[in-house]
């Protein structure tokens, strides 16, 4: 019985995304638990080191959480061979040039969405990482949450019927800044830093879409900077130069619509910062992050619109919950453990560089049918 010890150097680890998801949820918890068990008595156990610019922050994050090893010296990390896995959730714009490098050094890539803030440069890194050779996935965590696991078991069961339409909500209200500290990175507001709302959330609602639903073949969208100043980190206050906001429709194949509401300027009176609802000829659900609930057409309320007396329906109460059913992981690591299996096992794991990159193309043909007024046509990504 062998143990598979697979360094992993961690790149923008003292990051949100970076500390909380990949290093404590995921990482630490794959130690926590004794490694991933293979069926053959096997095991993989991840070894990280953990890689930024500030020492300080380094050192403090690794003895907090008892990681042994860490260092701000990126091209040493990828020249030493223990270190077989490359993982990236620095800011957006800094991660093509350190994936190439990693590539470049032979290391597999994984990687936070977005992969790089152009489809070309999103493409030449799938490019490179197939010639190369190299295993390589991008973080689809959506995927994993348990309240889209059970939409996509009601897809698969059958439950709807002809979809007929989908409509997403998400989003919530990010502080300013001002009176209160603002619970997103400044970055996120700066198109110059990478930034906007159809950057970040477009690259997650392409393959929410493509693996739920269907491909996504068109897309209206309407972007907006609602909020146009706000203060940074250090106090500063900064012009908010990318969207906030995003009013999106997509077409998929087979016909379905998709209306996608995309916003850090909203108040949520909803069940959940991110809703799915689906419409089809025999049901509907709704999904937020953990739960979901049905109305089967034999179910469904027969309302007649009379504002002149109380609304007698409590439309709410009308839904039934789908069971559990089963026991739900942490959807960053649940990936992780799948990615790191394909690593050692060859498993498959579909969600490659080249998937990474439809989801920068969905951000770009979104921003230009925006500028341009205009619905866009979603052309098949090829290597
Ligand atoms: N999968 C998801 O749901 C999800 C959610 C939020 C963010 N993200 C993505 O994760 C990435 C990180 O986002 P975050 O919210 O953790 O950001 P963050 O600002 O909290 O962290 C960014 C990390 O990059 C590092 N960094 C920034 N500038 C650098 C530089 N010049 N040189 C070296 N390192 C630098 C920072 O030190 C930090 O470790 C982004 O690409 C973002 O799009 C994904």
């Amino acid at each position: 019985m062998t143990v598979h010890t697979l360094g992993i150097i961690m790149n923008g680890v003292t990051g949100r995304m970076g500390t909380n998801q990949h290093l404590i949820r995921s990482i630490l918890a794959i130690r926590g638990q004794g490694g991933i068990q293979l069926p053959n008595g096997d095991s993989i156990m991840p070894d990280p080191i953990l890689v930024g610019r500030q020492a300080h922050k380094l050192q403090a994050l690794a003895e907090k959480h008892g990681v042994a090893r860490w260092s701000t010296d990126l091209e040493a990390c990828l020249a030493d061979p223990h270190n077989t896995i490359y993982f990236d959730s620095q800011t957006t714009l800094r991660r093509a040039e350190s994936v190439k490098q990693a590539i470049a050094a032979g290391k597999h890539i994984y990687c936070e969405k977005p992969t790089a803030d152009s489809l070309q440069e999103s493409l030449a890194l799938a490019k490179l990482a197939r010639e190369a050779g190299v295993k390589n996935g991008v973080v689809q965590d959506k995927l994993f949450l348990p309240g889209l696991i059970k939409l996509k078991r009601l897809v698969d069961a059958g439950y709807f019927g002809r979809i007929l339409s989908v409509r997403m909500e998400f989003g919530y209200w990010v502080f300013e800044g001002d009176w209160q500290a603002a619970q997103r990175p400044s970055w996120n507001y700066r198109k110059e830093g990478g930034g906007g709302i159809i950057v970040d959330m477009f690259a997650h609602w392409r393959y929410v879409l493509d693996n739920l639903f269907g491909e996504v073949k068109a897309v209206s969208c309407l972007g907006a900077t609602h909020i146009p100043e706000r203060v940074d980190e250090q106090g500063e206050r900064y012009a908010c130069t990318a969207d906030d906001a995003a009013y999106a429709i997509f077409q998929l194949e087979g016909g379905i619509i998709v209306q996608a509401n995309s916003s850090w300027a909203v108040r949520v009176e909803r069940d959940d910062l991110l809703t799915i609802q689906v419409d089809g000829t025999e049901g509907s659900a709704v999904a937020g992050l953990r739960d979901c609930k049905v109305q089967h057409r034999v179910n469904t309320p027969k309302p007649v619109w009379n504002p002149d007396i109380p609304n007698p329906f409590k439309f709410t109460e009308q839904w039934q919950e789908v069971p559990d059913n089963q026991l739900f992981e942490n959807g960053f690591k649940v990936q992780w453990e799948l990615f790191l299996k394909h690593v050692v096992t060859g498993s498959p794991f579909p969600w490659d560089l080249l998937e990474g990159a439809k989801g920068t193309q969905m951000a770009e043909l979104g921003l230009q049918s925006w500028a341009e007024r205009r619905w866009v046509d979603v052309p098949a990504l090829e290597l």
